[in-house]
């Protein structure tokens, strides 16, 4: 993606373009709780939490957009916004697709946080518990306020605000109530869905409103006749609390979103059915077993380790419920800054992009396999959508678009059409997310349920794409951007060839996987083309040129052929790894996004040179987490760019599993490679590792790593091999891993299908007619 450099250059074209209506939607960015905060906010404020689960401050960020979330993946806001968004609720045609607005009727304020008070309100996030609290010492009572979005009551966003009264209090209060003031502040009325007038209703007691609606244009009239259908429940909130002077009450209030009227007032009933304590319980125990499962621990660095915690707890507020009080609807897509963002230009409008398969999922995949399964079912709910893209084009099989949304078609801005064009790499990134996924889990019920036919056709998409070059002998990909946008239209992108070589030779790999259910019609003539496909490659200076006739010197916008060293483990040199390294460091923009650097720590973590990799590793991050709540930025301070950036997140994830914890995935393998502690840590688990069944953990400290089995699944054996000798691993046993390794572990018995090749640009080399 990264288009925002380039979209700034098309703004003014671009609200020529759209009216009236996105420059509405641009002044939403502006709105929040800044209006009503009278003390100046410094530049970065500090989080004074040393518990490394939770961050805390007296101040709130200098900007509202530094402020986190909270999301369970069906709804989702930034705290104190006057903003809820829902999965799958998008408005605007085609390009300007965005999520649609939905008035925050959980932005309930206390007025210790609106004006200046004498008591200074403490504000902290919970990632543990998944919640954000606010605490107000005051006077005669003790304030505290819990936000959350349930995560089992999955449509409702909760406020539950405790007054305790102080046990000693001045005499002239004796007999005196304590009231506390507050305030709802659901913003304007939305530009996106047309409500329908406000409904009250009584419920025990309290008055209840409603109000349904429609999005006001749908995002393609082939593939959505109708617009979506949305219905908002929330309590009303009264001006005051009030609580009897020795007393302490709990009061809750709640919001609810659906697509259906019933579904959302049921929501709304229930929560309010439920004791206030027994509510919160039932939120906080998914988030438990959701950390119990799986996670990344680090002792001895609390700041790395408050910044790993606090992206998991984002990437997990923007993915689905695992168990919910009512079934959930689709999942739409993990994007760029998650589901409690992209309501406007500036955040990438919710859209789906290759951030998704290329950054964020491979970690996913190995610690929440079943949320990589939900990522993958994305792309096969718009398979068919896909396949008319391709056709469109002149293609065959399936081109998926740069950015999707609701419908699966193409939903890139107006502004940049070139990226629309020619980023066509997507397509072979999700391909490569496939590999993985089949690599880790060899899942043949998602083969046979899609899996087969995704493979297949994403590689008769770039079978389409190749054109025989008479003068090479090499098949050529034209027209296409790399991950480099600043290179547009250009021929045999070093990226955008691999992952269309890799895609080839894996649906070759899969028709004979699926060759029991799904016929291919000739599996060799994908192999073919990719072993075929040119490569650019200087022998004289021994590196990769970015796409043939790239001019040395000049320079990138972000991480391109440095992918191919890591995430794509293409088979090269040493010197060709190192070469390419240092190079694009030197011609990449400083400012380029967070995930860039993360790419670079890990190929000097490969090519052994901590010292470099602790530097990079230094800039993949420092400018960009955002202080107190480790909110990423895309761009490095005193740039912003889109926020909260989980792309940059998903590149340190990988940094720290794939590069410090040294864990690769291979078609017949998992291997660990030279373990070791990121920077100052003193101790560093890789916990709930899932790989063919077995769920593993790798212990890293100072002295050296060990490899724990939690569990194996009894179908499918699993083989340790330490470098000198095989051992069939047994629940609960741990290995030591002495040495750099590679260390690796494969199941007993395999498929007998013969792995892809996976060399690409070699045809000179194969012998005439084989
Ligand atoms: C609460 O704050 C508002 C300003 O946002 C102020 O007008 C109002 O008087 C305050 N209420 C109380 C009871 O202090
Ligand atoms: C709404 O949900 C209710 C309860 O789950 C269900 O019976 C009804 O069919 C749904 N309505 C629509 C239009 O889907
Ligand atoms: C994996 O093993 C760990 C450690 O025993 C355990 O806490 C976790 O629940 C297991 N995860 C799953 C998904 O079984
Ligand atoms: C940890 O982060 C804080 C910013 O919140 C910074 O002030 C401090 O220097 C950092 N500590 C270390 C050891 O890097
Ligand atoms: C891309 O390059 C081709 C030549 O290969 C040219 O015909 C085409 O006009 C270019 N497209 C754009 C949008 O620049
Ligand atoms: C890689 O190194 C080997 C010798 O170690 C050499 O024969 C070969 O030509 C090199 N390959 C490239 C592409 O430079
Ligand atoms: C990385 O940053 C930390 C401070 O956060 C500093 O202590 C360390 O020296 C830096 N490492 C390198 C290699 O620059
Ligand atoms: C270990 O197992 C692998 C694969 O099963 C086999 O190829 C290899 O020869 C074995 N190595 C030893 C030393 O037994």
């Amino acid at each position: 993606m990264w288009q925002f450099l380039a979209r700034n250059k098309h703004v003014a074209a671009m609200l020529g373009v759209l009216g009236v209506a996105a420059v509405v939607v641009i002044v939403l960015t502006t709105r929040g709780a800044s209006h009503y905060v009278v003390e100046s906010r410094p530049e970065e404020t500090e989080d004074v939490s040393s518990d490394p689960h939770v961050f805390s401050t007296y101040t709130l960020p200098s900007e509202d957009r530094f402020m986190p979330s909270i999301g369970n993946g069906h709804v989702a806001t930034n705290i104190f916004s006057d903003t809820v968004y829902m999965n799958g609720l998008y408005n605007g045609r085609k390009g300007v697709s965005r999520r649609a607005r939905i008035p925050g009727y959980a932005n309930i304020r206390l007025n210790s946080t609106l004006t200046h008070y004498p008591f200074k309100p403490v504000y902290s996030l919970d990632t543990r518990d998944g919640v954000f609290k606010v605490r107000v010492d005051r006077d005669r009572s003790i304030v505290t306020q819990r936000i959350y979005a349930h995560r089992f009551y999955t449509r409702a966003i909760v406020n539950q605000i405790q007054v305790v009264s102080k046990p000693h209090v001045d005499p002239n209060f004796m007999h005196h109530e304590i009231w506390i003031p507050v305030k709802l502040m659901p913003g304007p009325d939305s530009d996106d869905i047309n409500f329908e007038e406000r409904v009250p209703e009584k419920y025990d007691g309290r008055t209840l409103w409603s109000s349904c609606g429609k999005t006001k244009e749908v995002e393609d009239d082939t593939y959505q006749p109708l617009p979506v259908d949305v219905c908002v429940y929330w309590t009303s909130v009264p001006d005051h609390l009030v609580v009897p002077q020795h007393g302490s009450r709990v009061f809750t209030f709640a919001m609810s979103v659906d697509n259906n009227r019933t579904v959302a007032r049921e929501e709304l009933l229930k929560v309010l059915q439920e004791d206030g304590e027994e509510l919160f319980q039932k939120h906080v125990k998914p988030w438990h077993q959701l950390y119990q499962q799986s996670g990344l621990d680090i002792e001895g660095n609390l700041n790395l380790s408050k910044i790993v915690n606090g992206i998991w707890y984002f990437f997990l507020s923007s993915l689905p419920s695992e168990q919910s009080y009512q079934p959930l609807n689709r999942f739409f897509g993990l994007s760029p800054t998650g589901l409690a963002r992209g309501g406007t230009f500036d955040d990438y409008e919710g859209h789906n992009f290759w951030d998704t398969e290329m950054w964020m999922f491979p970690s996913i995949l190995l610690l929440y396999p079943q949320y990589a399964k939900i990522l993958l079912q994305y792309r096969l709910d718009n398979a068919y959508v896909a396949a008319q893209l391709a056709k469109l084009t002149g293609n065959k099989g399936y081109r998926y678009p740069w950015e999707s949304a609701y419908t699966g078609v193409e939903v890139t801005q107006p502004c940049c059409p070139e990226v629309a064009e020619f980023q066509q790499h997507i397509t072979g990134c999700i391909s490569f997310a496939v590999r993985q996924y089949l690599a880790t889990t060899r899942d043949e019920e998602w083969l046979k349920h899609g899996g087969c036919s995704i493979v297949t056709n994403i590689a008769d998409f770039w079978a389409s794409r190749a054109v025989i070059n008479y003068n090479t002998g090499l098949y050529d990909i034209e027209n296409v951007m790399g991950p480099d946008e600043d290179h547009s239209n250009v021929t045999n992108s070093a990226f955008t060839n691999v992952v269309a070589g890799y895609s080839l030779y894996l649906a070759q790999y899969v028709s004979c996987l699926c060759k029991s259910y799904y016929m291919a019609k000739d599996p060799d003539h994908w192999a073919d083309i990719a072993w075929s496909l040119a490569l650019p490659y200087n022998a004289e200076l021994d590196y990769h040129p970015q796409f043939s006739g790239y001019p040395r010197g000049e320079g990138i916008k972000q991480a391109d052929v440095v992918l191919l060293g890591f995430p794509l483990q293409y088979p090269m040199n040493t010197s060709t790894r190192a070469n390419d390294l240092s190079y694009y460091e030197s011609v990449t923009r400083g400012s380029g996004p967070a995930m860039t650097w993360s790419m670079h720590t890990i190929g000097h973590l490969d090519l052994e040179d901590n010292l470099r990799a602790s530097a990079l590793f230094n800039k993949s991050y420092l400018g960009y987490v955002r202080e107190p709540f480790k909110v990423w930025s895309e761009l490095r301070r005193p740039k912003v760019g889109a926020v909260n950036f989980f792309t940059g997140m998903g590149g340190f994830m990988q940094t720290l599993v794939f590069g410090y914890a040294g864990v690769r995935i291979h078609l017949d393998r998992l291997e660990i490679t030279r373990p070791q502690l990121p920077p100052e840590a003193t101790r560093f688990r890789v916990r709930g590792i899932k790989y063919l069944g077995a769920n593993l953990s790798l212990d890293i400290e100072v002295k050296g790593a060990e490899l724990t089995v939690n569990s194996l699944d009894e179908g499918t054996p699993l083989v340790f091999y330490n470098g000198r000798y095989n051992v069939t691993l047994l629940p609960e046993m741990t290995v030591t891993l002495s040495g750099k390794g590679p260390f690796t572990i494969r199941a007993a018995q395999w498929k007998d299908c013969k792995l892809p090749d996976d060399t690409i640009g070699q045809n000179y080399l194969r012998p005439f007619g084989s």
